[in-house]
């Protein structure tokens, strides 16, 4: 059975009266519970009638009724919000449930990746010092009395595996991976992050004592938790504190909890000292070697029509210091040539039942010249040379 409209409309005006009422006497738990009931009537609304004209003011109220419930959790930390009346198991279940709905939702993935070490190709050293840091130890956690590194940090040229290699750490063991963008995450969360910043933590933190397994808590573009705008309310400097507060819980805690921090930056130098020391691991990624660079081809054209006389090792050195995600880029586009020239050809038709459908031709040396004529690498030689630079005083394997 469904409500009308505007009974719906009344009892979220009702509960939000409610909600404000109790807000200002204090009553932190009644009036988060209804606040939270406003915003269950409201989203009923939402779902019943997806056409309404006032669904973006709807949408707006739910947003700062959850911005009010959020700030009144923590302000002293999460505490059930409940109603008296309800049972304990409802009870429970509504806590629960305002946990799982800030907005970790949208930001945090907790799905495991499916890719293998193997499909990243060449960073060999990458590879082995995430291996030792992270899969052997929680397969043999008795091996490493005095610890190991739990805070790492992937840094290098865009396009080149540094997301990738986080998520086939992931995939390579039986664990949680939360993925955070912290670019979206600062911008998203305003002048919140740095509450949202050990919320975070304290979810990853659930999930390794829970389970006894190990949480990757992945962090891309980790150099925005500093930020470059200096503008706001100073949040950044608070956010960063956080960060490092943070990472010292994860650093310093029982050896067993598995949980570990991977950062991924393709800006290191904006990276300061407190910050950088956390990460015992400094890893670089760099761009893909000659012989790494063969073997993206090969990988990338393995399912394409290919010449006969293409070599991979050929198109290697044709295409020094072209990124990897560059040379995918290239492999696509040689092949989108030849469908093009397919379909702009004067004997091009549909496909016809019971014949053979049109293919395009096999790509050539001469296309991927081509292509290498009309596109630069991503990176420049100045940009590979701050890179250098950096590691030789930074990095740590
Ligand atoms: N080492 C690699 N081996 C195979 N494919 C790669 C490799 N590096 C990058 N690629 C391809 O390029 C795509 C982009 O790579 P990825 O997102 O890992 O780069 P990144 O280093 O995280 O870049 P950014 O600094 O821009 O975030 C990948 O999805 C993959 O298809
Ligand atoms: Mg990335």
């Amino acid at each position: 059975m469904s409500m009308a409209p505007q009974e719906l409309e009344n009892n979220a005006s009702k509960y939000a009266s409610e909600a404000i009422k109790f807000d200002s006497q204090g009553a932190r738990g009644m009036a988060i519970a209804n606040y939270q009931k406003a915003i269950d009537s409201l989203v009923k609304l939402l779902q019943l009638y997806p056409n309404s004209k006032l669904n973006a003011l709807y949408k707006e109220r739910c947003n700062s009724y959850h911005g009010r419930i959020k700030a009144l959790q923590d302000s002293h930390g999460i505490e059930p919000a409940v109603d008296p009346e309800a049972s304990a198991e409802e009870q429970k279940k509504s806590v629960e449930r305002q946990e799982d709905e800030n907005d970790f939702e949208e930001l945090v993935m907790k799905e495991k990746p499916n890719i293998s070490w193997n499909e990243v190709i060449g960073l060999e050293d990458a590879k082995s010092a995430l291996r030792e840091s992270i899969v052997y130890p929680t397969k043999r956690p008795d091996l490493f009395p005095l610890g190991w590194p739990k805070g790492m940090l992937l840094y290098g040229p865009p396009g080149t595996g540094k997301t990738m290699l986080a998520a086939a750490t992931a995939s390579e063991m039986d664990g949680y991976f939360i993925n955070v963008d912290a670019s979206s995450m600062m911008s998203k969360w305003l002048g919140e992050a740095e509450k949202n910043v050990s919320k975070l933590f304290r979810m990853a933190r659930r999930y390794a004592e829970k389970e006894g397994k190990p949480v990757i808590l992945f962090v891309d573009e980790v150099d925005s938790l500093l930020g470059s705008r200096n503008s706001e309310v100073g949040g950044e400097i608070r956010t960063k504190n956080q960060f490092l507060t943070e990472m010292d819980g994860v650093n310093g805690k029982g050896k067993d909890l598995m949980m570990y921090v991977i950062g991924a930056t393709n800006k290191p130098w904006s990276l300061d000292w407190p910050f950088l020391r956390r990460f015992q691991k400094r890893i670089y990624v760099s761009l893909p070697t000659q012989e790494a660079r063969e073997s993206l081809f090969t990988q990338y054209t393995k399912d394409l029509e290919i010449g006969a006389r293409v070599s991979s090792l050929e198109l290697a050195k044709i295409f020094d210091g072209y990124s990897a995600s560059d040379i995918k880029d290239v492999c696509q586009a040689a092949h989108l040539k030849t469908v093009h020239e397919l379909f702009d050809s004067p004997d091009y038709h549909e496909p016809v039942e019971g014949e053979e459908a049109q293919k395009p031709r096999a790509i050539t040396t001469a296309d991927f010249r081509e292509i290498m004529a009309r596109r630069k690498p991503s990176v420049s030689t100045e940009m590979i040379r701050a890179y250098h630079k950096w590691s030789e005083e930074f990095r740590a394997l």
